[in-house]
């Protein structure tokens, strides 16, 4: 375990398990359908790599890199989009990678930006969903896990840019916010 982790939430192995239950799933309901993976970075690209993996449709994936000015300065959830997709996905089926909701704000504004476009469907899969801080209704299609944790790291996420590349998903000593 690293140093600076108190606890680990959900394991390697409980987060590839569930990776590989929503990648069933989605084959089923993309099957014989062009996809498009839109995936929100940076967070979202572990969950990508390994989902993209075991999606048998065949997809193509495209970035769209949004901030939420940043998590700890900007409780209200201000959005920001720092890089826009590549390509048109007018008529496409869209399903948009994210790796974890919170209040919301990001998901939602990156979803009614991609829906100005005329996708043919838009759908969102979330890893983690963390339902108790929501502050914008929003479906999500698919949902990996719910958190209770006030704040967690790794397998993606990060605290102060730190603490995406453990497999696990964890919470941080409290010492380490004083830094
Ligand atoms: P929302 O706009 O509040 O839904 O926040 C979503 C974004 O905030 C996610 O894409 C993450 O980048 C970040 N975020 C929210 N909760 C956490 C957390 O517990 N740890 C790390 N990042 C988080
Ligand atoms: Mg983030």
């Amino acid at each position: 375990m690293h140093k600076d982790v108190q606890k680990i939430i959900l394991t390697e192995k409980q987060i590839q398990a569930k990776i590989q239950e929503l990648a069933k799933r989605i084959n089923a309901d993309y099957k014989n359908k062009d996809l498009v993976l839109i995936v929100i970075l940076r967070g979202a690209a572990m969950f990508l790599a390994d989902l993209s993996k075991q999606i048998n449709v065949p997809h193509t994936i495209d970035f769209i890199v949004a901030t939420r000015y940043g998590y700890h300065d900007a409780p209200r959830g201000e959005v920001k989009l720092i890089k826009d997709l590549d390509q048109s996905i007018s008529g496409k089926n869209i399903l948009i990678i994210e790796d974890i909701v919170d209040n919301g704000c990001t998901i939602k504004y990156i979803y009614d930006h991609l829906k100005q476009r005329g996708p043919k469907s838009l759908k969102i899969c979330t890893l983690f969903d963390k339902p108790y801080n929501r502050k914008i209704k929003i479906k999500l299609d698919y949902t990996g896990f719910l958190v209770q944790e006030e704040f967690v790291v790794g397998y993606g996420l990060d605290y102060k840019q730190k603490y995406r590349n453990l497999p696990y998903l964890a919470i941080l000593k409290p010492e380490i916010y004083k830094n």
